[in-house]
């Protein structure tokens, strides 16, 4: 039998409660909005280097790499309460949760790209980190296009 891993389980806890309340939606709403924050604080100086507006730092790029696969591990439970027609203010979009299964393969490519990153931090191959960060970049932004308001 298979291991049901802890945040699948609080995944799963998550969709059963379903809907939440205005307060509880303030809070929910609040902290998945961090937790993106703080993907893009550690992204920013990495999309500078791989555009060259800023020098190149490998130890930077492994150290950011670390932070964002953890975030990006948080993400499904960040979005599994369902958090429509409670009046939040949010950029989120209703078809997170009516297209579900659409939502997860944005989040399991995030997750993926940012396992890649931490994968080839370590190799010290400047051009293959680049194309990575490229590619992790590139997984938020087709996210963002089908998922958030502009
Ligand atoms: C699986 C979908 C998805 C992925 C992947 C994703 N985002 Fe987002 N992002 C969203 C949604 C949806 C919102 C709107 C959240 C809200 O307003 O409640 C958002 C909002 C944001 C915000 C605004 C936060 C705020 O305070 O309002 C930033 C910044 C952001 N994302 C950066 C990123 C970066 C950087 C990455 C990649 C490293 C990323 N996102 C990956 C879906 C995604």
């Amino acid at each position: 039998m298979k291991a049901i891993s802890a945040g699948a389980l609080l995944a799963i806890a998550g969709a059963a409660s379903a809907q939440v309340t205005p307060e509880q939606a303030e809070r929910v709403v609040d902290t998945r909005q961090s937790v993106l924050t703080l993907m893009a604080w550690n992204i920013s100086p990495l999309g500078g280097m791989a555009r060259d507006r800023i020098p190149f730092d490998a130890e930077r790029v492994a150290t950011n790499a670390e932070r964002i696969l953890a975030l990006s591990k948080m993400l499904p439970d960040a979005f599994a309460p369902d958090t429509r027609g409670t009046g939040v203010k949010t950029d989120a979009l209703d078809l997170i949760w009516e297209d579900a299964d659409a939502f997860a393969e944005k989040l399991r490519a995030n997750e993926e790209a940012a396992a890649a990153l931490v994968e080839v931090a370590g190799s010290g191959d400047e051009a293959a980190m680049r194309e990575a960060i490229g590619r992790l970049g590139s997984t938020c932004g087709s996210c963002h296009d089908d998922f958030k308001a502009d």
